[in-house]
């Protein structure tokens, strides 16, 4: 009888052992389980405070600097590259086993002060810009996988959004519509091979305008063979609602161009009071629902190859003061870390073998770029 009683127990152990080992427990066991990517943006000021820390380590792959690789941070004095907060970044992943993606090398605004278009010829921008790209691509060449090279160039009407980079003055392709984008990824290839260069927007995640025209620059460029591996698409939600449908169909109509998709700065903000009432249950339901449809379009899209949220908790969220205190909880934690009913969605979207897609697949994928995609899915 003792024997059989020991038995028992061993054999509950070992039970017990085997669901631990194949039983995700965090949002990264669930992604790394099927070389998903879960990532999110991080302020590296925070690396000190241990629950942050301890929480992104947990729980994602890939992070990407909030703000350490923008302009205003990165080129405080146009001669002076502080790669500091950058380069903390870049540590926290290696030490962490983590990806990293690089945000953003051009953009229209969040420019330091000196760069004013009154001060710049376009031959000196041209310069300007190709020394930047140049300059933080190969400082971070093997470190950052992939790149944000052109962030929101499109306005709501799918046309191209003025700015010093295309047409005040511009690099010297002004109105020439998507040349100053492409030569901006040209340099970003010749910079550094192996990066995966993304174009990044915001609001264009379903078939708008914006939505269109980037599809048209991305069939355009993938005919002509200018350097594009992805789209990254922004999600950032502001009233609680999203047409997964044509998300989904707009992640599938770009895929099937032979680019990946990203979801790159999804968060869902819940409308809140000024006299900071708790939020209400439904609220949070409603936003682990949406938060749940966004992953599941992505899951389910061959090609969607990174769900990363901007910022992973609402104490340290950008909503707040974007929203002048209108809006904020939009993140899968809450201010202390508790996890909220979106994480819980977007655990389970991760977690349920039967709404993926096959990611060891994606060689059938059209397009010269995907081996890449395979090549860095290996965490
Ligand atoms: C935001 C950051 O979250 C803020 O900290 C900063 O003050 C402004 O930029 N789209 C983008 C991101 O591509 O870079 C923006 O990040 C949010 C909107």
């Amino acid at each position: 009888m003792k024997c059989c009683l020991l038995s028992a127990a061993t054999l509950l152990l070992f039970a017990g052992a085997l669901a631990a080992v194949s039983a995700p427990a965090t949002l990264r066991q669930a992604a790394d389980s099927d070389g998903m990517l879960i990532g999110t943006a991080v302020r590296p000021m925070q690396f000190s405070e241990t629950l942050y820390s301890a929480t992104l380590a947990r729980e994602f792959n890939m992070i990407e600097p909030e703000d350490a690789l923008k302009w205003w941070v990165i080129r405080r004095e146009e001669n002076d590259f502080d790669f500091t907060q950058g380069d903390e970044v870049v540590r926290f992943a290696e030490a962490h086993n983590m990806k990293v993606r690089g945000h953003c090398l051009v953009w229209h605004q969040y420019n330091p002060a000196w760069l004013s278009p009154a001060d710049f010829t376009p031959a000196q921008l041209s310069d300007l810009l190709k020394d930047h790209i140049n300059r933080m691509m190969k400082h971070y060449a093997g470190h950052v996988f992939a790149w944000d090279v052109v962030n929101e160039a499109f306005d709501e009407k799918g046309r191209l959004r003025e700015s010093i980079w295309y047409n005040q003055p511009g690099i010297g392709l002004a109105d020439q519509g998507t040349r100053y984008i492409e030569q901006a990824f040209r340099w970003a290839h010749e910079a550094d091979p192996q990066a995966l260069l993304f174009y990044n927007e915001a609001e264009a995640e379903t078939l708008n305008r914006k939505a269109d025209a980037i599809y048209e620059m991305v069939k355009d460029f993938r005919r002509r063979g200018v350097p594009i591996d992805g789209i990254g698409m922004q999600v950032h939600i502001p009233n609680l609602q999203i047409d997964s449908a044509a998300l989904a169909a707009n992640m599938s109509r770009l895929t099937k161009l032979g680019v990946q998709v990203q979801i790159t700065e999804l968060d869902v903000a819940i409308p809140v009071s000024p006299d900071k009432k708790p939020l209400h249950p439904d609220d949070l339901q409603r936003q682990a629902e949406v938060y749940k449809e966004v992953a599941a379009a992505c899951l389910q899209t061959r090609g969607c190859t990174a769900i990363q949220t901007w910022g992973f908790t609402d104490k340290y969220s950008w909503v707040g003061s974007h929203s002048r205190g209108t809006r904020g909880a939009a993140l899968p934690f809450g201010s202390s870390y508790a996890r909220k009913p979106a994480y819980q969605a977007l655990f389970e979207e991760l977690a349920s073998p039967s709404k993926r897609h096959n990611y060891r697949d994606s060689g059938s994928l059209p397009g010269a770029s995907l081996p890449l995609l395979r090549f860095h899915m290996h965490l």
